[in-house]
């Protein structure tokens, strides 16, 4: 007797078609599960028995072989536990009619089984979903905790279950399924942020530089002297990036789900995502990875911000994985029998004091490191590294008055509107050309669309000789100059423009002016 049931799993946020093969024939009773099923799948077998015996229907003692078709890739997860059990209890059934044997072959079934049966919420429900709809099938059952999560796909008729024994009544005539509503969701962005930009006093550079930041997708490091604010002015970052896309919100929720991250109230990301991970964060737990490959911190500030608070704090091997992922927005995590790719498209926004008591270069505060010390502390942060920042600001000291000062300053929302204003010319100019942002021009498109006029290109190339400046530095400034041009809605880079992002790839020479 032969059953067959069809389920999803996950590699990386793309899935793929498991087909669950059900053989019980006479012989030694045995329970086997074959097809690369990991230490996760294989625990599958003690909850789908006890789940069938807790229900009242016998198990039968005979020679049951599950196999998990394809059987070259490694399965994990607990949501095979449904789809196993119903290939069981149906291939114990003997013969099928036509109608149970269409309605298994035409629906992806997931779901964990807990020992009485009741159907327990998985990991990845969206990406399992999108995927099944993307195989060509119409019908998905799912468990009832992750419905509304999903409620939103429209072209699969998804029934979601809170038992083994609704699905089975179901087969076998005694009930039907309820299909589950198409739920309209609200992707409008709520604009409620806990933090807002009115509240940093002074700093009108660093503002600049972050609003400069999210409108062009630009990495950015600022450097200060203690409690100048670096940390209060990145917090505040996620309320003025720009609305995100359908497109870019499912993206997003997919990595979300996969970690179990989205709630049924919050069924799908709305906000760009702002991870600040601490110093003390393992590779893998940043890069992604491990033995089951999850996805790392950058790839949950995909389409966001990851914030590195105290950049010299963290470890030097840990800062230079980030730079393949920095380049490429995408990161591959490869293992025995298959490679994980995970987005992981950020911007990296880091903040560090300039020395180890903070105050070299200040102007209101004498520093007592030795020079060396400085260099050292400095030296930290390679190189290559720094040339992958767009922007660099200081954040020095705030004057009492500007402390003390009432006077009324502009919001979040208002800074919110002009970078979202400049992302829609961005988004319009780049639409044949593959990219959103002018972070991610490539040296052909920054021909096409960087032209300077003449008085620009002189200005470009004084401060090219005088700091000594890299092609890459180079690039960089252009880019700027660009997002400073399109946040001013004009379509030609100006001489201004220019001048603002040479400023701004200055610093760097004044920190680390003895390495570059
Ligand atoms: N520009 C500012 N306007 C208003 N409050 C400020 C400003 N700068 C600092 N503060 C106050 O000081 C506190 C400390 O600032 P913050 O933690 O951002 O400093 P920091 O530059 O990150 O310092 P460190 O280098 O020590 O990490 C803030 O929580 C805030 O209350
Ligand atoms: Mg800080």
């Amino acid at each position: 007797m032969l059953a067959i049931t069809k389920s999803v799993a996950l590699q990386g946020l793309d899935g793929y078609m498991v087909s669950i093969q059900v053989d019980i024939s006479s012989g030694i009773p045995q329970f086997e599960i074959v097809g690369l099923p990991d230490a996760s799948v294989k625990e599958s077998k003690e909850r789908v028995k006890t789940a069938i015996r807790n229900c009242q229907w016998e198990f039968l003692s005979r020679k049951i072989v599950v196999n998990l078709a394809p059987a070259d890739i490694r399965k994990e997860g607990s949501a095979f536990d449904l789809p196993i059990a119903i290939g069981i209890l149906v291939a114990s059934q003997g013969e099928k009619d036509n109608v149970v044997q269409n309605f298994l072959e035409n629906t992806i079934i997931v779901g964990e089984l807990s020992l009485n049966g009741k159907v327990e919420k998985v990991k990845g429900i969206l990406p399992i979903c999108l995927e099944a709809q993307k195989l060509g099938y119409h019908k998905i059952i799912l468990p009832k905790e992750n419905a509304n999560e999903v409620s939103m796909i429209n072209g699969i008729d998804i029934f979601p279950v809170s038992h083994l024994k609704e699905v089975m009544e179901h087969l076998n005539g005694e009930g039907v399924l309820k299909k589950l509503q198409v739920r309209e969701v609200d992707t409008k962005n709520t604009g409620v942020y806990p933090f807002d930009f009115s509240e940093v006093k002074g700093q009108e550079n660093a503002k600049r530089a972050l609003e400069i930041a999210a409108a062009g997708g630009h990495n950015c490091l600022l450097i200060g002297s203690p409690g100048s604010g670096k940390t209060m002015l990145a917090k505040r970052l996620p309320s003025i990036l720009p609305d995100m896309s359908w497109e870019e919100m499912m993206e997003v929720t997919k990595i979300y789900s996969i970690e179990g991250y989205t709630s049924e109230n919050e069924p799908i990301i709305k906000t760009r995502p702002f991870r600040s991970p601490h110093h003390t964060i393992t590779a893998t737990s940043l890069i992604g990875g491990g033995r089951n490959p999850r996805p790392g911190e950058i790839s949950l500030a995909h389409y966001g911000i990851l914030f590195l608070d105290e950049l010299p704090e963290f470890p030097q091997n840990i800062l230079e994985m980030l730079r393949e992922p920095l380049e490429d927005k995408v990161v591959t995590i490869s293992r025995l029998n298959a490679s994980t790719d995970y987005p992981c498209h950020f911007i990296l926004i880091a903040s560090m004091n300039p020395c180890p008591c903070g105050y070299y270069g200040s102007k209101h505060r004498q520093c007592n490191c030795r020079p060396e010390q400085i260099k050292k502390y400095l030296n930290r942060i390679s190189g290559p590294l720094l040339d992958r920042m767009d922007l660099y600001v200081e954040a020095d000291h705030v004057e009492y008055n500007k402390l003390d000062s009432k006077e009324v300053l502009e919001t979040s929302a208002q800074i919110r509107k002009r970078v979202n204003q400049a992302r829609k010319l961005q988004r319009e100019r780049y639409q044949r050309d593959g990219i959103f942002t002018n972070a991610e021009l490539t040296p052909k498109l920054l021909e096409k669309f960087c032209q300077l006029d003449r008085k620009s290109k002189k200005i470009l190339e004084t401060a090219f000789q005088k700091l000594g400046l890299s092609a890459r530095a180079y690039e960089r400034i252009l880019k700027v100059a660009r997002t400073i041009a399109d946040l001013e809605e004009k379509e030609t880079i100006q001489e201004i423009h220019i001048a603002e992002a040479i400023q701004y790839r200055s610093l760097d020479r004044k920190y680390w002016k003895e390495e570059s």
